[in-house]
């Protein structure tokens, strides 16, 4: 269970990190994916994290500490439309150096769009993060979207694109489906 929970700071690079050990937890996924409304529904506050209908919101690396025991990350997502080369370039660069040079990343959760199921672009930075050694879990979100008799299908649909064995759990941030159990996680 989460307890408690605090916003420590915005990161640009990884020398703006925390000195210190304990471990971090990133978010990565498309923008909108729903990112930056997890962490609100993981720590149960309703704007801890700002969350926007208009997609970019998040612009850097926030650091979201969890019952002082680890970091939560939130990342500005990818597959934004709107959002310049150099820019959609120099994030991608700040997301790469804080996964290459930061110790202390233990997990990464990619989000993936449970109504619209995994994108050719999530599915290419699912292949990448295949190759580095930190553990992966899958995080299907906004199942509320999903009618329900659709929900059996749609689950198998997405499961079927990652490789068999892949840790995925699927959440609504809104109605608070599964977040408990990936609290547990
Ligand atoms: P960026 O910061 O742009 O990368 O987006 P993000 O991934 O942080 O998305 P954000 O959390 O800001 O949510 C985007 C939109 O999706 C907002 O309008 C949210 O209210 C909505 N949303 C997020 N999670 C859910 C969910 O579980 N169900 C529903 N129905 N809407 C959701
Ligand atoms: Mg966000």
């Amino acid at each position: 269970m989460i307890k408690q929970a605090e916003y420590i700071k915005s990161a640009v690079s990884v020398s703006d990190l925390p000195v210190d050990d304990l471990p971090h937890i990133l978010l990565l996924g498309r923008s909108n994916v729903g990112k930056s409304s997890l962490i609100n529904a993981i720590t149960n506050r309703k704007s801890l994290a700002r969350v926007s209908g208009t997609p970019g919101k998040t612009i850097t690396l926030n650091l979201y500490l969890l019952n002082n025991s680890f970091y939560l990350v939130d990342a500005p997502g990818y597959g934004y439309a709107k959002r310049s080369k150099t820019q959609t370039q120099s994030f991608l660069k700040m997301i790469k150096d804080y996964i290459k040079y930061n110790g202390h990343l233990k997990k990464i959760f990619q989000l993936v769009d449970f109504n619209v199921g995994p994108t050719e672009d999530d599915l290419n930075l699912y292949r990448e993060l295949q190759k580095i050694d930190i553990k992966l879990v899958i995080i299907a979100t906004k199942y509320d979207k999903v009618k329900s008799s659709f929900r059996l299908k749609q689950e198998k649909e997405i499961r079927s694109k990652f490789l068999d064995g892949q840790l995925l759990y699927v959440t609504s941030s809104e109605s608070k489906y599964g977040i408990e159990k990936l609290v547990n996680e």
